[in-house]
């Protein structure tokens, strides 16, 4: 079996530019050198610790009955028929970020692409793309949850449509992902909870979305979501929390042209802005802030 390449960012005179790639891998699990496993199994073990009481139920939930452990970085091919089995998603691997339509066709058939290569030890806390953990420890567990499986798959329906329709309906379909799946706040019984996976798989956004004054907390709303910019290089300013995951399949269910069409017309807003009709959890301070920056 050949190699597979690890796919990053590249510097250029035009800075940091985002490279795509659409080949799919085996994952080279022989491969993985004493340094990876020890990197899944630091991160692994932080991120375990510190999710306790932070991550949603079913999130802990579900990582559990997934079975994967820090002793070693987990094969694809051992996870796969767990998966399948709950929800009929099966993981693939890729080389690093796929171009937006083969990242919808494969959501759309229930395959999660995972990128094969792991992080390097100096970038435990922050690297500025996914890579095996983010999207192992990360997306996985809350794709065995069947509800939230079908809305990945209806996302990925969702942005084949998109796509055709425009940049600008990619532009608000990319918020919900963003604001959702990857951010996203569950309300539960007990507090408010984290199921957006660039959070749990970060050591530092984990605390702040919960601890922290400084961001907003807002009740999901689907246009609102749609029409609000993001942080890629930050925490973020705004979080937005759904009360279950039948919420946001329900909310999500219609057909979005109409919707697109009426965005068209209206403005984004800042990522930190509060608006009239939020239902705010709390109101940011806003501390630490910069100014410039959302996308
Ligand atoms: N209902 C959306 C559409 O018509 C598809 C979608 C479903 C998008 C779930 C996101 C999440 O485009
Ligand atoms: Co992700």
């Amino acid at each position: 079996m050949s190699q597979p390449n690890r796919v990053e960012h590249q510097l250029t005179d035009k800075g940091y530019v985002p490279v795509y790639t659409t080949a799919v891998v085996e994952q080279p699990w022989a491969s993985y050198t004493a340094t990876d496993h020890e990197v899944w199994a630091t991160l692994f073990e932080r991120q375990q610790t510190l999710l306790v009481g932070r991550a949603s139920d079913e999130f802990l939930r579900q990582q559990r009955l997934m079975g994967m452990s820090p002793d070693h970085i987990p094969k694809f091919d051992e996870l796969n028929p767990v998966l399948r089995k709950a929800t009929g998603w099966e993981l693939i691997g890729v080389e690093g970020l796929l171009p937006e339509l083969t990242f919808f066709e494969h959501l759309a058939n229930r395959r999660f692409p995972v990128t094969w290569w792991i992080r390097k030890p100096e970038q435990l806390d922050y690297l500025s793309e996914p890579d095996l953990f983010h999207d192992l420890f990360g997306h996985v567990p809350l794709l065995m949850n069947p509800v939230f499986a079908d809305y990945m798959a209806a996302y990925g329906r969702g942005g084949v449509k998109a796509h055709a329709i425009g940049p600008e309906a990619l532009v608000n379909l990319t918020r919900l992902y963003w604001y959702t799946v990857e951010f996203g706040l569950i309300r539960q019984d007990d507090g408010l909870r984290i199921y957006g996976s660039g959070i749990v798989s970060s050591k530092g956004e984990s605390i702040h979305c919960l601890d922290s004054a400084a961001p907003n907390r807002i009740g999901f709303d689907l246009e609102r979501i749609m029409r609000t910019r993001y942080r890629i290089d930050t925490f973020q300013k705004t979080y937005f929390v759904i009360d279950s995951y039948e919420q946001l399949m329900e909310a999500t269910r219609p057909d979005f042209t109409p919707i697109y069409a009426r965005l068209a017309q209206l403005d984004s807003f800042p990522a930190g802005a509060v608006q009239p009709g939020d239902a705010v959890f709390n109101r940011g301070t806003g501390e630490g802030w910069l100014d410039d920056g959302d996308v």
